[in-house]
């Protein structure tokens, strides 16, 4: 297996850090500060750190799932499912094969793709905090020569051309403004006929966004894109969608359940009046890296 070369800093190449713009610096310090969170709470048992929602269903006969750490459990259950279900977007991969994770959080897809697959894995965060802790846990798994993090920007990764045999972004799409610019950066570091696969929460045009997108936007310091956008900036870059599915009712129950929990604030019923508006769209894409 060759090794993951970074030909030359990404720095040298566009003249930008790492974190470069306003937007950037707000988001990277967002992530710097989530640190004793939720998060880390339903990762406690299995060290699998996510920073994405859920798919899939809890029970919810009279009774059940009460009890704080029950519904803690079942969160991280759905958390994982979600992961899976992107996962088996990238079947087919094994050991052989290399993928870049943009927006890598604490790691916890990565180390799911890497335990599934057998992948080799690079991850990309522009949290300083959250690469010394995505490192540290791949550390302990035992998987630090095979699943790497890096302080590295998706939209210039300094990354070798077509050095990826697939990409990913797990609920990451949504802190960068321009997703043409994104796309192409992974074109040009996927080999074609590669995939890039990816799970998003976006803008059904069909709802009434309005204030629910901004309050949501506003909440995680994210830029909601629409379904359209996500489509055309695909084309637009090299990629050919061939998957698209749009799962907004396996996305639903995990805020329903989020709501019972100790934990919960304002965030929940804002996803859950966007499902029931059709104003939010759940999606996993695959796309084909098409041309030389
Ligand atoms: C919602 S979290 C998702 C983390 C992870 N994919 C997961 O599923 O747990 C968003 C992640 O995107 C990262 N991020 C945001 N903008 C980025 C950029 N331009 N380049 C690299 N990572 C970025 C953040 O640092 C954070 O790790």
């Amino acid at each position: 297996m060759s090794k993951v070369t970074l030909n030359s800093p990404a720095q040298e190449i566009t003249g930008k850090a790492v974190v470069d713009s306003e937007y950037e610096k707000e988001v990277a310090r967002m992530y710097d500060g989530k640190q004793e969170d939720f998060n880390l709470l339903l990762g406690k048992d299995t060290k699998l750190v996510h920073h994405h929602f859920g798919i899939g269903d809890f029970d919810r006969s009279p009774g059940a799932l009460r009890d704080e750490d029950e519904i803690q459990r079942r969160l991280h259950e759905l958390e994982n499912a979600q992961t899976e279900r992107l996962l088996d977007l990238l079947a087919g991969l094994g050991p052989e094969h290399r993928v870049f994770d943009g927006g890598s959080g604490r790691g916890g897809t990565a180390f799911m793709a890497h335990e599934r697959l057998g992948c080799s894995v690079d991850g990309a965060t522009i949290s300083q905090y959250q690469r010394e802790f995505a490192e540290r846990s791949a550390r302990e798994r035992g998987c630090a020569a095979e699943v790497r993090f890096h302080f590295m920007n998706m939209l210039r990764t300094g990354l070798g051309t077509a050095s990826m045999d697939a990409a990913l972004t797990n609920e990451t799409t949504m802190y960068v403004a321009d997703l043409t610019a994104l796309f192409r950066e992974f074109a040009r570091i996927v080999k074609p006929g590669g995939r890039y696969v990816f799970a998003t929460w976006a803008i059904d045009e069909s709802g009434s966004a309005g204030e629910t997108i901004a309050a949501i936007d506003r909440h995680y310091a994210c830029t909601m894109h629409t379904r359209e956008a996500y489509l055309r900036a695909l084309l637009d870059s090299g990629f050919v969608p061939y998957h698209v599915a749009q799962m907004d009712v396996d996305a639903l129950p995990y805020w329903e359940l989020r709501q019972r929990s100790e934990h919960s604030d304002t965030i929940e019923k804002l996803f859950i009046d966007g499902y029931h508006a059709s104003s939010i769209a759940y999606l996993m894409v695959a796309a084909e890296r098409v041309g030389g």
